[in-house]
């Protein structure tokens, strides 16, 4: 461990610190920040591509679709290099759609999930010609099976199943698979809904599904929900329903404090065989393991603070750039970018100028004392990160930039004014009264 914490995890994550200051594939992040201003999302396209081979590689022995989990990251760039890859998306909503199509990803290997898919949405998929809707509830199927029947086509289908098992994450509110989980459909239920709708010429069952939940470090939970799905898929094909592919979901666990993500080795060792000898298709739908560790969250620190036995660290960026501190009491590395000789360590919380007190992106965290003026980077920000980020506070969303080929790409402008207020409108807009008059004057 260096004193700073980067631990032996800089170069594999492509950030490494050189001569002091923190770069990203040799590119100076103080340099990409002096240049497209803070807050800034910063990431590394080779990381991120590194990230989908290692999924194609360790799968290679079986038909395999890595299908990216566009909600972690749905920037148009990062979509077009997962996309140019070969890859496939998991999307749970029309912008999804749009995203990953407008991004080059061929229909034919979306995927589309999600508990609460609209009329509209299910249109659009159809026309698309996607290559299968991961359905959650009988009412979903039934809806999609009459929409089809007006778009003259046939709905392709993998039932989302709930196999009921209890998956170590690290928050509750990502933990999907067990039993009161609003997600999936009960396993006796699926399994009859299959054999219920099998005649349905508007339907044709192409696989099953199953996601039980994200940032999960061992491969114990998946096995327990292969063995349920895949005992379900024998059992279809016994009674004649012969399904083509098996979808796991995603929720590969990264390495948030430098440790060692989920070991995908591990899992495909004990999953291929089985696959293979089916003849199946294996589809996952990694998001974090693609994204998170090839992104960081610039930003600058503006003021210091000290209340009581606290310490602030007051920074341009809060919960409105990252909620996972706030909303899942997420843990992120932060780092200063360039090392300060002799700065005192400090117990303080790193804080954003959001109003309200939830907003915080770490608290109580040992770490060198910057200064105002001084950039800090908040590491393995690349999933989650600027999907969840919002305009409270009216809060323009922060720029992107991609490093690739040792250059700074800009990706996505930051907000302006305007666009925090674009699609607005006043009806019949009325004056403020004019300036108080002394009288009037408290
Ligand atoms: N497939 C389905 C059906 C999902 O619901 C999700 C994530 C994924 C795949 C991708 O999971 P991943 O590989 O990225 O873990 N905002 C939370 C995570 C929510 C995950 C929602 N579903 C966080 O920041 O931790």
């Amino acid at each position: 461990m260096t004193p700073l914490g980067e631990g032996a995890d800089a170069p594999r994550s492509g950030f490494e610190r050189i001569a002091g200051a923190l770069t990203c594939r040799g590119v100076s992040l103080e340099e990409a920040a002096g240049e497209f201003g803070t807050p800034l999302y910063l990431y590394d396209a080779e990381g991120v591509a590194e990230r989908v081979r290692r999924f194609q590689v360790t799968f290679r022995e079986i038909s395999f679709l890595p299908a990216y989990s566009v909600k972690a990251n749905g920037s148009l760039a990062i979509l077009n290099r997962i996309a140019a890859l070969g890859a496939g998306a998991d999307i749970v909503s029309q912008g999804e759609l749009e995203r990953a199509l407008r991004a080059g990803f061929p229909p034919e290997r979306i995927v589309f999930a999600g508990v609460g898919k609209g009329e509209e949405e299910m249109v659009a998929g159809l026309r698309a010609g996607i290559y299968a809707f991961h359905v959650e509830s009988a009412g979903e199927l039934d809806l999609l099976s009459r929409v089809a029947r007006d778009e003259g086509r046939v709905a392709p289908v993998g039932l989302r199943v709930n196999p009921d098992v209890e998956s170590p994450t690290p928050h509750a509110y990502t933990r999907t698979g067990h039993a009161a989980s609003k997600f999936g459909i009960p396993v006796e239920e699926a399994e009859a809904l299959y054999v219920e709708r099998r005649n349905d010429p508007h339907l044709e069952f192409l696989g099953i599904d199953a996601h039980i939940g994200s940032q999960i470090m061992e491969t114990e939970p998946y096995l327990r929900a292969f063995h349920v799905v895949l005992g379900m898929l024998d059992r279809l094909r016994e009674g004649g329903i012969d399904l083509a592919y098996l979808d796991l979901g995603g929720g590969f666990g990264v390495g948030y404090d430098g440790e060692e993500g989920l070991d995908l080795e591990d899992l495909a060792r004990e999953i291929v065989p089985p696959i293979r000898e089916r003849g199946l298709q294996l589809i996952l739908e990694p998001g974090r393991a693609v994204v998170g560790e090839s992104g960081v969250l610039l930003t600058r620190v503006r003021y210091l603070k000290r209340a009581g036995v606290k310490t602030f660290v007051i920074t341009d960026a809060g919960m409105t750039e990252l909620i996972r501190p706030s909303h899942y009491e997420g843990f992120h590395r932060i780092l200063p970018v360039r090392e300060t000789e002799g700065a005192p360590r400090v117990i303080a919380d790193v804080v954003g100028p959001i109003c309200e007190s939830g907003d915080f992106l770490a608290r109580d965290r040992e770490m060198s004392l910057p200064q105002p003026g001084e950039l800090l980077a908040v590491k393995t920000a690349g999933a989650y990160g600027f999907t969840m980020a919002s305009n409270y506070n009216a809060r323009p969303r922060p720029a992107e930039v991609m490093v690739e080929g040792g250059e700074v790409h800009l990706i996505r402008r930051r907000e302006t004014l305007d666009d925090l207020m674009r699609g607005e409108e006043i009806p019949h807009p009325r004056e403020a009264p004019g300036p108080l008059k002394p009288s009037e004057c408290p």
